[in-house]
């Protein structure tokens, strides 16, 4: 009896051990907005005027650095992984089918690092410099501001064929985009949200060709316009770009989600989100009031951000954005 009662309390504390060592362990991995408070306090606003002078060159770029941390972000986590460039033991992300001569913004990430290396050397990865530049794209472009978490790392390998089979294409229906967002940890309203991103940028003929010629589903006057700059015929004018919303491409808005209530979204995946499924009340709320639009995505856009970081002594932080420290 003695025994047992002294066997079981010893139990509770190495169970209670066991459990405070691993919460320690799972607290240390996460991410906060802190991070680089004393190690880097200049960091934010290091990155903001690159940011800044890239967009006012040219809008769209706000729109390519968003995507950028996206596509980033689901291919092994937020890890910068998508920067490398190809090496002889890796094929990188880079030319990836939902990448090559799609994903845009490395030169400004590149420039971003070269100044937040000269003013805090070694310390800051590539993976939160473009969570960072994500948040500030959004935010030029007239969207919500969040707070960035950050400590990530960068990672040292990256992968085409993870890359390949780790992002949505634009022919997917509505419970590929579901399932794909929820097995990382991403609910059907994230999905949605984040979807609101194609409220800004620009994408290629080939990508929306089928659906402006062959679908029903679309506003008939809209589809024509679109084929104005989108032959029928494969491999004719493929990398003609639209906009992915056609009222106001350049700013972050609730446009996206109106255009698809009356059957104006440029992608299939985009339509799919307002075609008669269970995100159809969704995108109607969103269409509606622009500030839960707003905050569900910045929400979102957070959640997406903790996708799997390298933190403590996993990865490292790299002196250049698109190669590994030597
Ligand atoms: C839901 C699944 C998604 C699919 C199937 C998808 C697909 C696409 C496609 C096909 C393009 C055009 C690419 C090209 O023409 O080369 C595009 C552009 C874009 N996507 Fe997505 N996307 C999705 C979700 C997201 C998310 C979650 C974000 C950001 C959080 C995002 C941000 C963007 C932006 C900003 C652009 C325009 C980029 C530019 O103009 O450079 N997308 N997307
Ligand atoms: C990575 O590739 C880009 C584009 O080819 C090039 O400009 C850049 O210098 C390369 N980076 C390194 C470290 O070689
Ligand atoms: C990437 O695009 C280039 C054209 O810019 C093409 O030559 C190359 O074959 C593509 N790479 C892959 C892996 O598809
Ligand atoms: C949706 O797409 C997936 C992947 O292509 C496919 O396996 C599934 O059958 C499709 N579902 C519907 C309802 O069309
Ligand atoms: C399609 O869009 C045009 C132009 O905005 C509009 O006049 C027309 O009523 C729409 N068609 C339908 C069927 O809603
Ligand atoms: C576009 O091409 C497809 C075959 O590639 C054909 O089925 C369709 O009828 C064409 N549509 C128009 C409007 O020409």
């Amino acid at each position: 009896m003695a025994s047992s009662s002294f066997f079981s309390s010893s139990m509770v504390i190495h169970v209670t051990l066991i459990l405070l060592v691993l919460q320690m362990g799972s607290s240390y991995a996460q991410l906060s907005t802190n991070f680089y408070s004393t190690t880097c306090p200049n960091l934010l606003s290091t990155v903001k005027p690159v940011v800044e002078s890239a967009v006012s060159k040219e809008k769209r770029m706000g729109a390519s650095l968003l995507r950028l941390h996206f596509h980033d972000c689901f291919v092994n986590g937020c890890d910068g992984s998508i920067l490398l460039n190809d090496t002889s033991s890796f094929t990188g992300e880079k030319t990836a089918g939902p990448n090559n001569n799609s994903v845009r913004g490395y030169n400004v990430i590149d420039d971003i690092k070269s100044k937040v290396e000269a003013a805090c050397p070694g310390v800051v990865s590539c993976a939160d410099i473009v969570a960072i530049a994500a948040r500030d794209s959004t935010v030029i472009l007239g969207g919500l501001s969040w707070e960035v978490k950050l400590g990530r790392r960068d990672s040292k390998t990256a992968s085409l064929s993870d890359a390949n089979s780790g992002l949505p294409g634009p022919d997917s229906n509505l419970s590929d985009l579901i399932s794909r967002f929820q097995d990382l940890g991403l609910s059907a309203q994230d999905m949605v949200a984040l979807s609101g991103s194609h409220t800004i940028g620009q994408a290629r003929c080939v990508l929306f060709r089928n659906r402006i010629y062959n679908e029903a589903n679309i506003n008939a006057s809209f589809a024509k316009t679109r084929q104005g700059t989108c032959p029928n015929s494969t491999g004719s004018g493929d990398d003609n770009l639209a906009p992915l919303d056609l009222q106001t491409p350049n700013f972050f808005d609730n446009n996206y989600f109106k255009n698809l209530i009356v059957q104006k979204g440029l992608l299939h995946s985009d339509q799919v989100l307002h075609d008669g499924g269970s995100t159809d009340s969704l995108v109607e709320t969103y269409s509606k009031n622009p500030s839960t639009f707003s905050s569900d995505f910045a929400a979102a856009m957070i959640k997406m951000g903790d996708i799997s970081p390298l933190t403590g002594s996993n990865g490292e932080i790299r002196k250049e954005c698109s190669k590994v420290n030597g």
